[in-house]
């Protein structure tokens, strides 16, 4: 199937998923159609046209209702039929409306084990809370803020060294991994959602 990804920062998860692509590790993706971002000036940009991949950039109009945002964003990228979007540090929550246009399809990386720190920043929430462990998951996007069915998780320690940057680039690392991984399983089918347990069919 065709994956799209959207983005709003840096882009680091989205070129993990291009070279994923490119070596063919991404499996079950047979095209990363586009990168969409809705910050014009976003780093990751110009890193997805570096790589060859076509991008897509719809900042919001202030006096726009998020519906209609959401319907200019759809008709910008819905002929490239795609059969995933990949939210890869996408900094907005999608309506109902965009989420219905994808029912299943849209999965997102959230720098933490879920359910805890949601929202926004959340590896300065673990790390001012002092926890000794937290992580990231990697979910389906429902209606609620960061709580969808969680498809793959992976923990990260705090070293006692650890600043806010150095912990929050040990889970950035483990974050690129996890999403090549859990784009796979969702891509190929490989999984089962029984009362919001993702059971995996197929692991490497
Ligand atoms: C990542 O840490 C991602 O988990 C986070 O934004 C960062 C984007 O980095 N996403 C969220 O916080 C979503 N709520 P990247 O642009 O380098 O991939």
């Amino acid at each position: 199937m065709k994956a799209g990804i959207f983005i709003s920062g840096t882009g680091t998860n989205m070129e993990a998923l291009v070279k994923a692509h490119r070596e063919g590790e991404l499996e079950g993706v047979s095209e990363i159609s586009f990168v969409f971002s809705n910050k014009r000036n976003a780093p990751g940009v110009e890193k997805a046209e570096a790589a060859g991949i076509k991008t897509i950039v719809i900042p919001k109009i202030k006096e726009e209702s998020v519906e209609d945002y959401e319907i200019r964003i759809f008709d910008a990228i819905k002929n490239y039929n795609t059969g995933i979007i990949v939210l890869a540090g996408f900094m907005r929550i999608l309506s109902p409306v965009f989420l219905r246009l994808y029912p299943g399809q849209i999965i997102n990386i959230h720098p933490s084990l879920l359910p805890a720190f949601k929202g926004v920043d959340a590896q300065k929430q673990a790390y001012d809370y002092g926890v000794k462990l937290s992580g990231c998951s990697v979910h389906f996007v429902d209606e609620s803020l960061d709580g969808g069915p969680v498809i793959l998780q992976k923990a990260v320690l705090r070293q006692d060294d650890d600043t806010l940057e150095s912990f929050r680039n040990s889970i950035l690392k483990e974050e690129h991994s996890l999403l090549v991984e859990a784009v796979s399983i969702v891509a190929t089918g490989a999984y089962e959602i029984q009362n919001r347990f993702v059971s995996i069919k197929r692991r490497k």
